[in-house]
């Protein structure tokens, strides 16, 4: 891994708010959505999404969202109005057949305006809750709202909406025999930068394997030559380092063919067999062969 060193341009909250205004959506990001259908007190049904948003607590269960004064009045927008009123959320989870018809609600229609209506999706009946859920929504949340934190009255001031789980309604077909879901087959959408958005794909999906069962040695730990490799990556180092002792040579295995190949090729003491086995090294990680990938940097014993 190259220690070099970067250079950074800093921002001052009390001085370049409209920069980190902007900035901030593409840092904070990818941003799962609430899509909160709410209701006021006189039945009027409210359907918004909000980013500002995320499961916050296990115990009870919670989640937060931030419904802000618009920027452009200090007003507060019509979900916050309702949830004074009624102090209950449906919070939708966004998949991405649903993310235009989504973006559609987002429109600032007026007070009382049936965003259900307008983005054409079906509303059905909650279980503890009055505000409907959205049929479509692959996972469906319904909260009471134990919390209101008013931030302040200046425009853009977040309102953090405290919503307590009461029950989690999921899509039949998502769930396995272990009531176990795909990320995948959830197909969902987040909020980024600008108008930026993601899909959760199969292919964009990696596995990253837990440190905490086992007490990982540490980039520290790791030989020096390894640690300073201009070839393994930061990404490397951290699943060779995700182990408990450094690894034993393993006695008796048959020589690795790309290895002999190597050996024969370059001088065991030259740079460029070194990088050679720690390229060969980064391939067999990004393979997931963490073992191998360490019997190969034993073996090479110029390497250690
Ligand atoms: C994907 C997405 C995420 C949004 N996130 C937020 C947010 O976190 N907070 C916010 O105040 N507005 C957010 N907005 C804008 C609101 O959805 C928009 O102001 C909406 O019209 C508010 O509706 P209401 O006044 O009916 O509650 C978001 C819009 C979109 C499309």
């Amino acid at each position: 891994m190259n220690s070099s060193s970067y250079d950074t341009i800093t921002f001052e909250s009390s001085t370049d708010k409209a920069i980190i205004d902007n900035l901030i959506k593409y840092a904070i990001a990818p941003r799962p959505i609430c899509f909160a259908s709410t209701i006021n007190h006189l039945g009027q049904i409210n359907l918004s999404p909000f980013s500002y948003f995320n499961f916050m607590s296990h115990q009870p269960p919670i989640c937060v969202f931030s419904p802000l004064r618009r920027m452009r009045d200090g007003s507060t927008k019509h979900t916050l109005d309702n949830i004074q009123e009624v102090r209950e959320v449906v919070i939708n989870i966004v998949n991405y057949a649903m993310v235009q018809q989504q973006s559609l609600a987002s429109t600032e229609y007026p007070q009382g305006t049936d965003e259900f209506n307008k983005s054409g999706f079906t509303a059905i009946a909650s279980v503890h809750v009055a505000p409907p859920r959205v049929a479509e929504s692959p996972i469906q949340l319904e909260c009471k709202v134990r919390d209101i934190i008013t931030l302040s009255d200046e425009p853009g001031a977040g309102n953090l909406v405290i919503a307590e789980i009461l029950c989690m309604h999921v899509h039949k077909h998502l769930l396995d025999n272990d009531n176990s879901i795909s990320q995948a087959d959830l197909d969902l959408v987040a909020r980024l930068g600008g108008d930026w958005y993601c899909r959760v794909t199969g292919e964009n999906l990696f596995i990253v394997p837990k440190p905490l069962r086992r007490l990982g040695i540490g980039i520290d730990q790791l030989p020096e030559n390894i640690r300073r490799s201009d070839t393994l990556t930061g990404n490397h180092l951290g699943l060779l380092a995700n182990v408990e002792a450094l690894p034993k040579l393993q006695q008796g295995l048959p020589e690795d063919k790309y290895l002999k190949y190597l050996r024969l090729n370059f001088p065991e003491d030259s740079p460029q067999f070194t990088q050679k086995v720690h390229e060969y090294v980064a391939q067999l990680l990004d393979a997931g062969q963490l073992d191998k990938a360490w019997q190969i940097l034993l073996c090479s014993t110029r390497v250690l």
